[in-house]
């Protein structure tokens, strides 16, 4: 029916006079002769405009029905070329499925955010939300389309794991007991939450050549932003026989992708953004669909950042890792888009990346969007035996527990590389929702464990 309502198809309308609605109210007003409720029946962002006439049996009735009632009705579908929707529909039969009480929270017009997290099995009924998390479902199909369509093999990387991929020893400890011994916890061994499904999904690489991998991830860190959670989702892709290039034409193609298919499948949802959340979203992001995204050496940064007109909280020197106010005077003062900064310093990467000829840097990449910061983190990774080993060495991550990665550069191994982009920090890069606690559907931080 929603879809008729916003084509407009006269045609398909006239052989469907009458139809069943079942939804939840928005609104409720009457005059005593004539009513009017918005209805949302979940199938469509917009409302939909029920009106009722005193000749309606249970007229007192309904215009009593309360804002967040669920209800039944029968109506007449009517064509309202001057209103806001091409029809309405006038009420013939009306029930009341599910009463809503007086203590409702959302009948009043507007609440924080901070307000709404506390009701979070309430708020997708607020258009704020019901727009995001309807955007995250489309975003998701767009990721699985974007890969899907070029043959990625799509992996279930598990979410409880031996290693700690990214060796920042930011895991939870999975336990069966209230007196967890955490090295051995998991029936005899130490387990964790997965931080990264990255390790388990190059094994699939080797293999499929094309792979990704999408779902939750975990990270104890106990940091307070709006930027970080304890539980995100990431897309992972891994290609073989590919270097660092291809990995960011893969990380650009992806997210223009992605950019498109929002707006062409969401464009309700972004429009309402554009108009409430950021004035800017859509041409924003049409911009960044429709221009190549820039490239930029670490060093470069660098110098960026020590000859800024600006003071920095942390002063940078080559070898420190960036913190958010550098990467985003990088993109916002300086190149005023997404860019790729590339060839970090070992010292401030993972083990896995592979070491540059110079020796000092690796084959690594973040993209940096305005407003949002680090975006993507990606790299080659190291194929080399000997190398990976004495950098594992080096860097002090014990052999055990991962051989099995080892043993991928010794059988058949090939250069590859692969990202991860955070998928809850994109959709607040599309939105301009400015806290990651806003577009998740059960925020998982520090202070944020409602349900
Ligand atoms: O840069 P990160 O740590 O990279 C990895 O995990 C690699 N193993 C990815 C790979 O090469 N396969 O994380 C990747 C992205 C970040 O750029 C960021 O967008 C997001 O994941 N991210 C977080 N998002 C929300 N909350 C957190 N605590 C996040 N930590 C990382
Ligand atoms: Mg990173």
């Amino acid at each position: 029916l929603y879809e008729m309502m916003l084509t407009g198809s006269d045609m398909e309308i006239d052989s469907l006079e009458y139809v069943q609605l079942e939804g939840w109210i928005r609104t409720n007003r009457s005059n005593g002769k004539l009513g009017f409720i918005e209805l949302n029946d979940g199938t469509y962002f917009r409302n939909c405009q029920l009106v009722y006439k005193s000749d309606l049996s249970n007229f007192e009735e309904v215009s009593k029905y309360s804002t967040g009632s669920a209800i039944s009705v029968t109506g007449k579908l009517k064509a309202t070329p001057d209103g806001k929707q091409p029809y309405e529909i006038e009420v013939t039969e009306s029930k009341l499925v599910g009463d809503c009480d007086s203590s409702y929270p959302l009948q009043k017009k507007r609440h924080s955010f901070e307000y709404m997290r506390e009701i979070a099995h309430l708020r997708p009924r607020a258009n704020t939300f019901y727009a995001i998390f309807r955007l995250r479902s489309v975003l998701s199909m767009a990721i699985h389309e974007f890969f899907q369509n070029q043959g990625f093999v799509y992996v279930h990387t598990p979410i409880i794991t031996g290693n700690d991929a990214e060796g920042a020893g930011e895991t939870f400890t999975v336990t069966t007991r209230e007196d967890a011994d955490y090295d051995k916890d998991f029936f005899g061994k130490h387990a964790a939450l997965t931080v990264s499904g990255q390790l388990h999904v190059e094994a699939f690489a080797l293999a499929f050549r094309d792979v990704y991998t999408f779902g939750p991830t975990f990270r104890a860190e106990n940091s307070n932003t709006s930027r970080h959670a304890s539980e995100f989702w990431m897309i992972e892709p891994e290609i073989a026989f590919a270097d660092l290039d291809d990995d960011m034409d893969l990380i650009e193609d992806m997210v223009k992708f992605c950019i498109d298919y929002v707006l062409e499948n969401a464009s309700e949802e972004m429009n309402f953004f554009n108009t409430m959340i950021d004035k800017t979203a859509i041409e924003r992001i049409t911009k960044v669909r429709d221009s190549d995204f820039k490239r930029m050496t670490y060093t470069e940064a660098v110098e960026h950042l020590q000859n800024a007109d600006v003071e920095f909280e942390y002063p940078v020197e080559w070898g420190t890792d960036l913190q958010s106010e550098h990467e985003r005077y990088i993109c916002e003062k300086v190149i005023d888009g997404p860019v790729f900064l590339t060839d970090y310093p070992k010292d401030i990467k993972a083990f896995y990346m592979r070491i540059n000829d110079d020796g000092k840097t690796v084959a690594a990449t973040d993209l940096l969007v305005p407003s949002v910061g680090e975006l993507v983190g990606g790299s080659q990774r190291e194929e080399r035996y000997d190398v990976l080993k004495a950098r594992m060495d080096e860097m002090g991550v014990e052999e055990e527990g991962l051989q099995w990665y080892m043993d991928l550069r010794r059988y058949g191994g090939c250069k590859h590389a692969g990202f991860g982009l955070g998928f809850d920090r994109f959709l607040m890069y599309l939105t301009g929702m400015q806290n990651i606690r806003d577009v998740q559907p059960y925020a998982r931080t520090p202070r944020n464990l409602h349900f």
